[in-house]
């Protein structure tokens, strides 16, 4: 009988830990599987953690850490010498860091150069072309050299031309094309592998205006499919293009955050529009400065325009205040009516501007922007 109840027990207590250990054995698999499905849910395709280069004499990048999702646009903006160049050259496995790391697709580029390059196209500054081949025969070598062959090579290649719309200069010298059209050829051999990540250097630098429409045209339409990081000094491109923008300024990071964070956080002094009407058509414009400026946290009001419909004036505010409430109950009980009120939208030329001229003037400023950049 004590045997009987001691086998029960036994038995009791070794389905008992059988089960817990299945259970751990669960909760780790869980938790792996968790894992796995949040780093695919995040889709981080770029991951740049203190990368530094430092040259002999001047630091090119200093510890600049970002993250780049999937399929997102990114502009990377900065003055003249700011260190993107060198930063793409870095994340193409051309130049090896200093210090820091960088991964693409979770590949380290000093580690697992060869896995990077896989996934990764490359449109330098100036397109290595040889000037004594024509556009499909280098294409043909480039993709060669890519590890294409054969019939895939031929598809390949013939995909990239229509993308690039480059297909007809297929039998032209490369050393007899346009500057546009080759920069089209430099495109065209950075897509030719269809690599997951794009890093364009400038890809609209000397185009015309026709040109940088058609080129900004593609590489919208390779976004989703493929992660682009840009180099560029325009700032309208950046704003059509890009979900995400990444500022530096001499080797720092000065800024990494979406177009419309950078553009609602530059309005911490922020502007308004107004439109002011009176009911018996006169309204003057000084009557209506001095009733608008004695608002809190309004430091100046200039008159814009005169329509029919009513005057419209520019309401600056001192940083960090927001005056829209205060600013519509003094129009409504001066007696006028207010026909509209909206913040003026700032371009992200003035905020590159104030973002690079702040980190200049202020010693260690990149760290705080980027405190508050993120
Ligand atoms: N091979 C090199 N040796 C020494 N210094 C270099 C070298 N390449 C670049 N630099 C320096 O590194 C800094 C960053 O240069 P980089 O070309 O990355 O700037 P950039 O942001 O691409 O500028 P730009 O907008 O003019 O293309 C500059 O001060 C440049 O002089
Ligand atoms: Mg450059």
């Amino acid at each position: 009988m004590t045997y009987e109840v001691d086998s029960g027990l036994s038995n009791f207590l070794g389905y008992y830990f059988a089960l817990q250990v299945w259970a751990n054995c669960q909760a780790e698999r869980d938790s792996f599987r968790f894992e796995l499905l949040s780093s695919y849910l995040k889709k981080t395709m770029i991951t740049v953690s203190e990368l530094t280069k430092r040259y002999a004499r001047n630091t090119a990048v200093d510890h600049i850490s970002f993250e780049v999702e999937k399929g997102q646009i990114v502009g990377f903006l900065g003055p003249n010498g700011a260190g993107k160049t060198t930063t793409m050259r870095m994340l193409t496995c051309f130049l090896p860091p200093t210090s820091g790391k960088a991964t693409v697709a979770g590949f380290d580029v000093l580690e697992q150069p060869l896995e990077v390059k896989k996934r990764i196209g490359y449109l330098p500054e100036m397109p290595p072309l040889y000037p004594e081949m024509r556009t499909l025969e280098y294409l043909t070598f480039v993709g060669n050299l890519k590890g294409l062959s054969g019939a895939e090579l031929r598809q390949r290649v013939e995909t990239a031309c229509e993308r690039c719309a480059i297909t007809d200069v297929k039998n032209k010298l490369l050393g007899k094309l346009s500057k546009g059209y080759r920069q089209r050829v430099g495109l065209a051999q950075a897509l030719l592998h269809n690599p997951d990540v794009l890093i364009l250097d400038e890809p609209t630098a000397g185009l015309d205006p026709k040109q940088i429409n058609e080129t900004r045209d593609l590489i919208k339409s390779l976004a989703g499919d493929h992660t682009i990081i840009l180099s560029t000094h325009i700032l309208s491109e950046v704003e059509q293009t890009c979900q995400q923008v990444i500022i530096i300024n001499k080797g720092k990071l000065v800024a990494t955050d979406s177009v419309n964070n950078l553009q609602s956080r530059a309005r911490g002094a922020e502007s308004v529009l107004v439109e002011i009407a009176s009911r018996d058509g006169t309204l003057e414009a000084a009557a209506v400065r001095e009733r608008l400026e004695k608002v809190a946290g309004v430091s100046r009001v200039t008159f814009k325009e005169a329509r029919s419909s009513g005057a419209t004036f520019e309401v600056e505010n001192r940083k960090s205040s927001f005056v829209r409430g205060d600013l519509a109950r003094a129009i409504v009980e001066a007696g006028w009516d207010l026909n509209e009120l909206r913040p003026t939208a700032v371009s992200l030329e003035e905020i590159f501007l104030q973002l690079t001229r702040e980190q200049s003037e202020t010693p260690g400023g990149a760290e705080k922007t980027k405190g508050a950049a993120q």
